[in-house]
């Protein structure tokens, strides 16, 4: 079976992501920043986890020695925060430095720390959940360091997704909705379940073509 690497796995959207390749019977990669044994049912064959924080380089390499000679067809960039929400004129311009370092840098370290995994896979696949409050068209007056972070994001996978096409990755930002998780909020209008099952029917399908797209969980594809 194929086998796919989720980053931010112990809760919200993460969570739902191994759920739901696990019931596929896909091999799982779950990374996360505290791994708890009695959370996961690593009895499983096809299932391992492993320590990550996305903004610590000594953890990336580790992972990445780990992982060596392993082949990762679908890697899932999913760990975010919302960081700092205060708007102009309350800025903490080192609150905003941290979303940056965890939302644009961490998934890049990752992309650049794992893509040998990738390119020797069958799918070649890298997912990167941004979110369209990083949409430029879109935009509101407000939430600065998220959407400035997830902006960011988009442009760095764009031009990575240009740069790695000659190698058969296909790169795509996928916004998953506004979802039920810690981050989204009880009130929001979209459950985890309807959120992943979009994203992961799509990811299923994809092919090159759709290589740098931007696109929401319901297929939709979203202005820059
Ligand atoms: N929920 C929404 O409505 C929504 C909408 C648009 C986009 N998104 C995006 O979807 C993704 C998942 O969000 P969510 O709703 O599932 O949020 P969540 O429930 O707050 O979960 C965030 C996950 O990211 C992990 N994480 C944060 N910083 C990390 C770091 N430095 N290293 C490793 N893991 C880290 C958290 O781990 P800990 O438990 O260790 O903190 C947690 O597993 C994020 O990229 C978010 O921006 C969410």
């Amino acid at each position: 079976m194929p086998t796919v690497l989720i980053t931010g796995a112990n809760r919200g959207l993460g969570k739902e992501f191994v759920k739901q390749f696990l019931e596929d019977d896909w091999n799982i990669i779950a990374t996360c920043r505290n791994p708890d044994p009695l959370q996961w049912n690593v009895s499983q064959s096809n299932m391992d986890v492993f320590p990550l924080d996305v903004t610590d380089s000594n953890s990336i390499a580790k992972l990445k020695s780990d992982l060596a000679n392993r082949t990762i067809d679908v890697l899932i960039n999913n760990a975010g925060i919302i960081g700092q929400r205060d708007g102009f004129g309350s800025l903490d311009y080192s609150a905003w430095a941290g979303a940056m370092d965890t939302n644009v840098f961490g998934p890049m370290r990752i992309a650049e720390a794992l893509v040998e995994n990738v390119v020797e896979s069958d799918r070649k696949q890298m997912v990167f959940i941004t979110s369209r409050m990083g949409s430029i068209t879109e935009t509101s007056p407000n939430a600065y360091v998220y959407r400035s972070s997830k902006a960011a994001l988009n442009m760095a996978v764009r031009c990575m997704s240009l740069e790695l096409a000659n190698k058969g990755i296909t790169a795509v930002l996928f916004h998953p909705g506004h979802v039920q998780t810690d981050m989204g909020g009880a009130s929001a209008p979209v459950i985890p379940k309807t959120s992943i099952a979009g994203m992961k029917k799509q990811i299923l399908n994809f092919t090159q073509k759709n290589n740098g797209e931007f696109l929401s969980y319901d297929g939709q594809p979203i202005p820059w």
